[in-house]
């Protein structure tokens, strides 16, 4: 089967509901919180190791999950182990390991419908899976799947990862309508929407909206939650509000060539327009009592961080606090000249809550060590220029 062939086809095709029953048992029997989510490696003792020798020669501007998760130590056998990598970091396998892992007429099935490829001289997974506490993913492989799909596939990231631990710290209060707004794979959405009456997710990219729906119907209850495309700006909400509105926001600032190559990850001028116009259009979407949750970035520039200037304006027009929650620093070395000459100093990213009050703005501290901890980071990388380019 050729590598342009769309896995996605094959869930939505005549085989659809055997294919999402095999990779449903799977989940049960061998994936579910095993490993857990942030792990990364094959041999973690060596992969933590190496990671850490990256962060500190700034060769990444994030310390991974990996570095300071609590995945186990060793795979418990074999055959878990090598689903994990098949299926999870889409290694490549012979014929005969993929059926002893998912059983050898399945493994016929797969490379018939275009879910397996061949590749590195046996067969790879063209989807990936994903499996957090509460909910289980299926998306896209990290290998590019066709020339044509890349800057349109659909992955997980760490800002999504980052948003789940803050709001793993939240209290949700139950309520009646949820929206998730550029849901992606879904795993914010399918996350929350338990706490809810209905709940919707939308996405401006029509792969995500079906790979979210996909996801929906994967984890179920189904019917409560709506998946769909749309631009957010666009949408016509009529009447309909929200109790909990919540974006992991698009905040990377690129120049015009990379800009248009990852339109997902795109926030525009300084990274923070499509931030600012989304503050104007809340309103119309959060209910009287409702709150919001967007996982955003801002510059810092020599004069200060704009996206915080408009936080503070739009929680005094519209009378909300808003509380912006420091989570790292982060550089991006391969578009460190153009942003050294838009004078921006690093990036910030942070989540930002958003309730109705009294119109006050307020940044929650972040623990010394943390300073500590960026500070030294910052110097690191100031000092080999942004050189390095992993990102
Ligand atoms: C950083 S990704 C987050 C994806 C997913 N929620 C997650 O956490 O993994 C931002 C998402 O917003 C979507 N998006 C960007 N602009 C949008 C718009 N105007 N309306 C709706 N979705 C949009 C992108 O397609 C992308 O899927």
């Amino acid at each position: 089967m050729a590598a342009s062939t769309d896995w996605l086809k094959a869930f939505h095709g005549p085989r659809g509901a055997q294919f999402s029953a095999q990779v449903k048992r799977l989940h049960a029997e061998h994936l579910r919180n095993y490993p857990r989510l942030w792990f990364a490696g094959r041999t973690p003792a060596a992969e933590r190791l190496r990671e850490c020798a990256r962060y500190a020669g700034s060769e990444y501007v994030l310390l991974k999950e990996a570095v300071r998760s609590s995945s186990p130590l060793f795979f418990r056998n074999r055959a878990d182990e090598r689903l994990y990598r098949a299926l999870v970091l889409n290694e490549s396998f012979s014929a005969d390991e993929w059926g002893s892992a998912i059983g050898l007429r399945e493994t016929q099935e797969w490379l018939e419908e275009g879910l397996l490829d061949r590749e590195d001289g046996g067969l790879v997974c063209r989807f990936r899976i994903v499996v957090t506490d509460r909910v289980f993913l299926v998306l896209d492989a990290k290998r590019p799947l066709a020339a044509s799909s890349v800057g349109r596939a659909v992955h997980f990231e760490q800002d999504a990862l980052h948003m789940l631990r803050y709001l793993a710290r939240e209290t949700i209060v139950p309520g009646v309508d949820y929206l998730d707004v550029g849901t992606g794979s879904g795993v914010i959405l399918l996350h929350l929407a338990g706490f809810f009456r209905r709940s919707a997710g939308m996405d401006v990219l029509p792969r995500a909206a079906e790979i979210a729906a996909l996801n929906r119907d994967l984890n179920g209850p189904a019917e409560t939650v709506r998946v769909f495309q749309a631009d957010v700006f666009d949408w016509d909400n009529g009447t309909e509000r929200f109790d909990l509105v919540t974006w992991n926001m698009p905040f990377v600032f690129f120049d015009e060539e990379y800009g248009s190559f990852s339109p997902s990850t795109n926030g525009g001028r300084l990274g923070i327009e499509v931030t600012v116009r989304f503050l104007s259009r809340l309103p119309s979407l959060m209910s009287e009592r409702g709150r919001a949750y967007l996982m955003t970035a801002t510059p810092v520039l020599p004069e200060g961080r704009p996206l915080f200037e408009e936080l503070k304006k739009a929680a005094a027009r519209r009378g909300w606090d808003v509380e912006a929650d420091f989570l790292h620093p982060f550089w991006i070395p391969r578009l460190g000249e153009f942003h050294r000459k838009e004078r921006v100093r690093r990036f910030e990213a942070f989540m930002v809550r958003i309730v109705p009050g009294a119109g006050r703005f307020s940044v929650r501290k972040k623990p010394v060590f943390k300073m500590a901890l960026d500070g030294v980071h910052a110097a690191i990388h100031s000092r080999n220029g942004g050189k390095n380019d992993h990102r």
